[in-house]
């Protein structure tokens, strides 16, 4: 079976199917998730906060981004992969915007990537799209701006849901595949996703966007300390592995592992 492309995302909004898409940062995971049938996987630059131990996703490199992305492609046989590009390597204009997204296709083998802004990064998206890469844009919260917005709800009041209205416009018209909103009130997500052709893509973003997405360690329970309320944990990673690793610990001090079966001779 083939991978998932843009162009099945484009006829599930067509229908009207919803589907979710989750981050993953190494192959290992990224083939668990891939098994169990989500279709899209973002390679996203919370890795800073989720793997590579940032306070946030400003300092991710682009040699990062790749290395983490060639491993979820190798891992992955279904899912269509898109690479973030990361704060820095895109800002400068289009054609740093191309020769940073032409790495992650080229060396990492993703199929394609998400970048930040709706009318600012405009004419970043239409010149990767123009090339042939396909673009998922990103607007609402923008975390490489945190020094600037810091972490709160964007779109609320007149001027600020007109802004975002704009800028969601601007991102399908400069040709992309589909856009992320990012915790945005549920009512002005519902209204992006009513006003555009593209799927919409909610984090924070109520029930009516045409996708979800998460970051896994956050809905797996593996992220220590709060994480945020539009989150649902599904799971109880820190516990699960903080109960094994506690138990192995034990095991070794008591003398119960190794045991005989694990002896070789
Ligand atoms: O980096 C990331 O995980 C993201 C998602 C939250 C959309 O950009
Ligand atoms: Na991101």
């Amino acid at each position: 079976r083939r991978r998932v492309t843009v162009h099945d995302i484009a006829r599930a909004k067509e229908r009207g199917e919803k589907w979710a898409m989750l981050t993953a940062y190494d192959a290992m995971t990224a083939s668990v998730f891939d098994e169990s049938g989500i279709p899209v996987l973002l390679v996203g630059d919370s890795m800073g906060n989720c793997h590579l131990g940032y306070d946030s996703t400003v300092p991710v490199t682009l040699d990062e981004m790749t290395m983490l992305s060639a491993a979820v492609v190798r891992g992955t046989k279904r899912a269509l992969i898109v690479g973030d590009l990361t704060f820095g390597s895109y800002q400068e204009g289009p054609k740093q915007a191309l020769r940073s997204a032409m790495r992650l296709v080229k060396d990492a083998g993703v199929g394609a990537v998400k970048l930040e802004g709706g009318e600012r990064s405009h004419e970043q998206i239409r010149t990767l799209v123009e090339a042939g890469i396909p673009v998922m844009g990103h607007i609402g919260l923008t975390p490489q701006s945190v020094n600037a917005m810091g972490y709160r709800v964007q779109g609320r009041g007149e001027e600020a849901a007109a802004q975002l209205l704009r800028d969601a416009k601007a991102v399908q018209d400069a040709g992309a595949f589909a856009v992320v909103l990012e915790l945005v009130p549920a009512e002005l997500a519902a209204e992006v996703t009513r006003t555009l052709a593209i799927p919409t893509v909610g984090i924070g973003g109520g029930a009516a966007t045409d996708a979800q997405v998460l970051v896994w360690t956050d809905m797996m329970g593996l992220t220590g300390g709060k994480v945020p309320g539009f989150v649902k944990q599904y799971a109880d990673l820190r516990g699960l592995l903080g109960d094994a690793a506690r138990t192995f610990a034990a095991d070794v001090a008591g003398g119960a592992f190794p045991a005989a079966e694990h002896e070789v001779h």
